[in-house]
């Protein structure tokens, strides 16, 4: 199961990788928006962020217009670590170094195609662990020290 949300800059490419992971046979949860006019970035990717951090979902897809308000929004809530992507090696790394719970994209910056192949190289790759689950822990320190 994943969570999918979008502000207006990111639907039509929310849209596209609902039918992307439908095709793949991955259930979706669609948190919004659901329509084009113009919201606040901030209220979506707190919604999906909670949705994961919660644990009530495993992972989660954001997209904003270039998908970088998404990711400083995702990330102030505590266990998360949402990356946003631009290429496969970033997408694939995000998942084998960074464990990321959430993959960040921008609607006005990828087409379809790549934005589907991005979201398939994070969903088939693996967490390392190792030296990278070290620095995770350390990354969860700073959480620890700064978000109370
Ligand atoms: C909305 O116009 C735009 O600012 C938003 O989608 C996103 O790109 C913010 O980072």
């Amino acid at each position: 199961m994943i969570v999918i949300g979008s502000d207006h800059g990111g639907l039509n490419l929310k849209t596209a990788l609902k039918s992307y992971l439908a095709r793949r046979e991955i259930q979706v949860t669609d948190a919004g928006t659901d329509n084009d006019i113009s919201v606040d970035y901030p209220a979506f990717g707190l919604k999906v962020a909670e949705m994961v951090a919660s644990g009530s979902i495993e992972r989660g897809i954001l997209i904003c217009g270039t998908g970088i308000g998404m990711s400083i929004a995702a990330n102030k809530i505590p266990g998360i670590r949402a990356a946003l992507v631009t290429d496969v090696f970033m997408a694939r790394m995000a998942k084998e170094h960074n464990n990321a719970n959430i993959l960040v994209l921008g609607g006005r910056v990828l087409d379809e195609q790549k934005a589907c192949d991005l979201v398939g190289a994070w969903l088939d790759a693996s967490f390392e662990g190792g030296r990278h689950q070290g620095r995770l822990d350390m990354v969860s320190e700073i959480e620890k020290k700064y978000c109370k």
